[in-house]
Formats: structure tokens, C-alpha cells, sequence
């Protein structure tokens, strides 16, 4: 049964790239995970009571002042524990091992050999192929340790002591370039932690209900509701914990696709929630008036939508929380990680402070897309929401180039209705699929007349994070169909052509 009380495991994080999957790895074994603070205390480890922890990597040397260090009595606690890369490097060094500069550092898939009677490593052949990336590395065991795996440059590629149960490798199970890292994960967790494997997204559902309602009490939520798949679920689940005292506020900011304002009301109807729809689009299409550059149409819009946000709060009175749908891709692409902000996109932080809240919830934190959708499904919302392809904050006014205008969005409304409707007709879906109203005019003729309308650009992408592409070769049957439907159904529009690019060196978006 799914209860608050699934068995849990703790990912304690000391700052590695990889956390997150790590934590995700966890739930995909059907074991509830929790990612906390590499310095959590003690108490409150022990008042968690998880069947197992795993330390994470991380960017620093265990030996150098600063480095985040372990406190000895997490080693006695005598809960199972995994140590990953910095991780190992820490549970080495607490426990009297050494760490020290590689000789030769080892970055990329390296073929490790592994001791197969190690309960890590149970069900393994003894060479695997393992992801690498380190300049550290154990160079004497602590007391009642032993290697467990090796490669060329690196002697103690993994350390164990059965007696403990304390386990730690340098090398990352948790990404997919160790092909058989999950099953590492698994052994650690059903043959070292003796899990019982009691998890699924009813189990993720459970918990957060009851963690909400634990910190809202009787008081009330704000949510920035944009109709996308990760505030629809965070909308869902919210209304369930918090009933009646959750307020959604949906700001219609005219940059929609054809009849969405009316599909995501209709979503919410019925549920326990204060839904808000305002009407917001002469204020956005004043602001944009004009305005070609697609970062300045970002900034634009993201402004106007806080203040239109603002103005509804303030009307709402006093509201204690703010939910955000933030899922865990939005906090990296943000430049979390120090990497690089290509356009500005996601609402991470984004909202201003002079809004007083108490708090910010924000219970999709940790999860991946294709958990949140399987939880919206659990939640009841319908497949049309839960499955929808990502649609950009500021909606249309980065389909259009150039200046927009309500005349133009008329045009590429209709377009992209239908090619979403000749889509929705194949068996196997691209990811994202959407039309694009270029700048571009050129000479056609209709009937005996010439005309001069606009272009449009079809695009449709195979992505699975979003973050590099390749275009779908769609049949030429199919465009050809589209082209014909486009130019009568959308009134200024002469000719139709297909995106061939993939990102890099393109974006997924036009603008
Ligand atoms: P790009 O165009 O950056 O798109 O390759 C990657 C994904 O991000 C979405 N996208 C945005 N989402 N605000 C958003 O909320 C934005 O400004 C924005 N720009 C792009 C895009 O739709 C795709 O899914």
C-alpha cells in the first residue's frame, strides 16, 4: 500500500551534477528517495529513519579547507550507506582512509573489473563499461575495507565493508553511460537495504499531500496556473491537499493556441479550487507593440505577467504561500549549475519579492517530466493535459517574427490548428510540433489574382530533454496536405515550408 510511510532513501547531496538522476534511479527501483542537504543534521536524519543513504559527488577535494566534510557518527548510525565518487572520497576520508590526486585523472566510459561475489554487483559480468570523471581518488582503505573493482589507473575503483554495509564507488551508476548502473543501484538497495520496493508516483502522491498539508495548515496558496503540464499537476495536487483554499490565478495573456484559454478552464472545473481567469490581452499586445526583438518580447512579457499577477493577489488579500510548478530541468537550464542562459526562459525565482509570502511550495521540485505527467495521470487530469508538449511562457509571440499583432496571431492560430490536427492523426507523434509565422512575404497567385501574404514555417522535433533536437522527417504526403489546409483556412498566408534543422546549431523555437 502506498502510505506516507513507504520506506525511504536519503541522497545526501555535496554538490554533484548528478543528484538528481540519482534520487530518480532510486524511485525508478520502486524505492521512495529524498534529496536533502549534504550538512542535514544528524537528528533529523535519524527522525527520516531511511533504509539507506547515498552520498552524492561533487566538485570538491575532499583533503582542501572547505571541502564539505561527513560527520564520523553518520557511519555509525548503522543504516547502509552508497558513497559516489566525492561521495566514496568522503566516507574514505572520515573513516581514516586517505584521498589523494590521481596520477592519471580518468573522464569518459572506462572498462572497469568488478568483484562479482560484492552484493553491489550481484548478477554482473566481472568487466563493465562505467562513466569516470575524476581527479581524486581513494589511495589507501580505511580499516575493514576492501577493493571491490579496478581499472588501469585506478586501483580502488570501488571499496566496501559487507560488515557495515558501507559501500562506495568512484565510478557513477546513476547516468546511463555506466549501461548497467541501475542495476548496481538495485542490488545496493534490495540486497544491502532490503527494500521492499513499496514506491510508485500513488507513493510520491501520498507523501507530498500529506507534507503540504502539514505546512499550509489552515491557510491559504497562490499559484501561477499557466494551463502547461507542470502547474496543471501542481494545480491538482495542491487542490487535493489544500481544498477549497487554493487560488489559481490563469493569466490569458492572448498569446494562445486555438481555443486553449477555454480547455484549461474547463480542466479545472470541478476541482477544489478558486480558478481565476484574467483576461489579460490588450494589456500584453499594448506592451508588444512594435517589438521585434524576441528577448525584449521575453522580458516584456514576463514583466507584464508578474504585474498583472500582482494585481490579482493584492486583490485577493492575505495569502500566506506561493506554488510554483517548478520541476527539476527548470532549475538547471536556469543556470544553476553555471551553465550558460541561452534564452530566458522558466520562472525559477522569477517572481517579484515585494509579493509577501510566507513561503514558496513547490512540490515537483525533484521530479522529471515524464514522472509529473504519470502524476497527473494518478491525480485524474485529463491525457490531453498531462501529455501535452511543452508550450513556451511567452506563447505565440515567439512564433511570430517580427511585431505582433492581433491580426497575425488570427493567421498563425488557425495555421497551427491545423497542422496539430493532421499530426494528431499519426500513429507515432513527433515531441513538439508547431507552426511558425516567418517575416517573410512572398508572390503567389490564387484564382486569376496575385497575392503577397506571409510564410509559414512548419517544425516538428524528436527531443527527449528538450535540449537538443533532431527534426522529424514527416511524410511529404502529410505536408502537402497541411500546405493545401493552411492557405485556405489561414486568411494572409501564401506559401508553407518545413524546418529542417536540428538544435544545435538551431533552437527547438524560432525566436
Ligand atoms: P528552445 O527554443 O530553447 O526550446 O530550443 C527548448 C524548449 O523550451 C521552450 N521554450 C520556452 N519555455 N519560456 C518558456 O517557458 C520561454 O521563453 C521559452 N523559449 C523556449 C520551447 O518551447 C522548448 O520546449
Amino acid at each position: 500500500m502506498n502510505t506516507p510511510s513507504n520506506q525511504l532513501v536519503l541522497v545526501l547531496d555535496f554538490g554533484g551534477q548528478y543528484k538528481e538522476l540519482i534520487a530518480r534511479r532510486v524511485r525508478e527501483c520502486r524505492v521512495a528517495s529524498e534529496l536533502k542537504p549534504g550538512r542535514t543534521p544528524l537528528d533529523e536524519i535519524k527522525k527520516l529513519a531511511p533504509i539507506g543513504i547515498i552520498l552524492t559527488g561533487g566538485p570538491d577535494s575532499v583533503y582542501k579547507e572547505g571541502a564539505p566534510l561527513a560527520d564520523l557518527a553518520l557511519f555509525e548510525l548503522g543504516i547502509p550507506i552508497l558513497g559516489i565518487c566525492y561521495g566514496m572520497h568522503l566516507m574514505a576520508h572520515t573513516l581514516g582512509g586517505q584521498v589523494s590526486p590521481c596520477p592519471v585523472s580518468e573522464y569518459g566510459r572506462i572498462t572497469t573489473e568488478i568483484d562479482e561475489s560484492s552484493p553491489i554487483f550481484a548478477g554482473l559480468d566481472g568487466s563493465q563499461i562505467c562513466l569516470m570523471s575524476h581527479t581524486d581518488q581513494v589511495s589507501r582503505l580505511p580499516e575493514g575495507f576492501k577493493a571491490s573493482a579496478h581499472t588501469d589507473n585506478c586501483a580502488i575503483a570501488a571499496m566496501e565493508n559487507r560488515a557495515r554495509r558501507l559501500y562506495a564507488t568512484q565510478f557513477h551508476p546513476e547516468v546511463e553511460n555506466t549501461p548497467n548502473g541501475t542495476d548496481i543501484i538495485r542490488n545496493f538497495l534490495y540486497n544491502v537495504c532490503g527494500a521492499a520496493g513499496d514506491y510508485d508516483i500513488g507513493g510520491y502522491r501520498a507523501r507530498m499531500l500529506s507534507e503540504i498539508r502539514e505546512r499550509v495548515g489552515d491557510r491559504r496558496v497562490l499559484l501561477g496556473l499557466s494551463g502547461g503540464v507542470d502547474s496543471s499537476v501542481c494545480a491538482a495536487l495542491l487542490a487535493e491537499a489544500v481544498p477549497g483554499r487554493l487560488h489559481c490565478i490563469f493569466v490569458d495573456h492572448g498569446l494562445m493556441r486555438q481555443n486553449e484559454g477555454d480547455e484549461v478552464e474547463a480542466a479545472f472545473r470541478g476541482r477544489e479550487l478558486h480558478f481565476i481567469r484574467v483576461d489579460a490581452e490588450e494589456r500584453f499586445l499594448k506592451k508588444l507593440k512594435g517589438v521585434r526583438d524576441p528577448e525584449r518580447k521575453r522580458k516584456i512579457i514576463g514583466e507584464e505577467f508578474v504585474r498583472v499577477f500582482e494585481d490579482e493577489a493584492k486583490k485577493l488579500g492575505d495569502v500566506d504561500f506561493l506554488a510554483q510548478g517548478t520541476i527539476y530541468p527548470d532549475v538547471v537550464e536556469s543556470g544553476a549549475n553555471g551553465s550558460a542562459v541561452i534564452k530566458s526562459h522558466h520562472n525559477v525565482g522569477g517572481l517579484p519579492d515585494d509579493i509577501a509570502f510566507r513561503g514558496i511550495i513547490e512540490p515537483l521540485r525533484g521530479l522529471f517530466k515524464d514522472e509529473v505527467r504519470e502524476l497527473g495521470r494518478e491525480l485524474g487530469l485529463p491525457r490531453a493535459l498531462t501529455e501535452r508538449q511543452p508550450f513556451p511562457g511567452p506563447g505565440l509571440a515567439v512564433r511570430i517574427i517580427g511585431a505582433v499583432t492581433k491580426k497575425k496571431l488570427e493567421t498563425l492560430r488557425a495555421a497551427d490548428a491545423v497542422f496539430r490536427e493532421e499530426i494528431s492523426r499519426l500513429r507515432v507523434k513527433p515531441d513538439m510540433y508547431f507552426a511558425v509565422l516567418t517575416d517573410t512575404r512572398s508572390v503567389g497567385v490564387m484564382g486569376d489574382f496575385r497575392t503577397y501574404g506571409y510564410t509559414v514555417a512548419l517544425r516538428a522535433v524528436k527531443t527527449t530533454d528538450f535540449m537538443t533536437c533532431e527534426y522529424v522527417p514527416l511524410p511529404h504526403k502529410l505536408l502537402g496536405r497541411v500546405s493545401g489546409r493552411i492557405i485556405n483556412e489561414a486568411a494572409g498566408v501564401s506559401r508553407v515550408v518545413y524546418d529542417v534543422t536540428g538544435k544545435p546549431p538551431a533552437t527547438i523555437e524560432w525566436e
